[in-house]
């Protein structure tokens, strides 16, 4: 057999995760979007380039967006991380923003939409009534291949008006 001189260092942490505390001892090099997803079962983040730029795998941590495929997991040890499971209070009872997306026909396959959930959701609580132009700028992090973003503009605008 090969030695290949690979070394796997574990840590052990502790994060909030949509307001369950969870320890688990992992993998230096383990990525945060493959922490939530595998460890912690949380699927609904989604990943899809793993370099920054699609904005798949968007969680918000310590109150800030984060692209959870940048980041390693001991990174966040001692945050507290939201998910897109943590946005609606059930699921017969969606947040607006998910509301809205369904309404405005802003979901086809679905895969960019946990981003776009949480992204906008993280956008709206920063800026509540935001013009067209910027729904525009903030969704350029969050690139989806089906709806063309008319329906996704719609949904963030029409939400928008319902948290007034
Ligand atoms: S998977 Fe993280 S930005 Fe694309
Ligand atoms: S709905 Fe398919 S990528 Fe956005």
């Amino acid at each position: 057999m090969v030695d290949t001189g690979a070394c796997y260092e574990s840590k052990r942490i502790r994060v909030t995760v949509n307001g369950v505390t969870y320890e688990r001892d992992v993998d230096v090099r383990l990525l945060l979007s493959d922490f939530i997803r595998q460890e912690l079962g949380l699927t609904g983040t989604h990943v899809g380039c793993e370099e920054g730029v699609c904005g798949a795998c968007s969680v918000i941590l310590d109150g800030k967006l984060v692209r959870s495929c940048l980041m390693f997991a001991v990174q966040a040890d001692g945050c507290q991380i939201t998910t897109v499971e943590g946005i609606a209070q059930g699921p017969d009872n969606l947040h607006p923003i998910q509301e809205a997306l369904i309404e405005n026909h802003g979901v086809q396959c679905g895969f960019c939409t946990p981003g776009v959930v949480v992204s906008m959701y993280s956008f709206l609580k920063e800026n509540p009534e935001p013009s067209e132009e910027e729904i525009r700028e903030a969704l350029a992090g969050n690139i989806c291949r089906c709806t063309g973003y008319a329906g996704i503009v719609r949904a963030v605008k029409s939400a928008s008006r319902k948290a007034r």
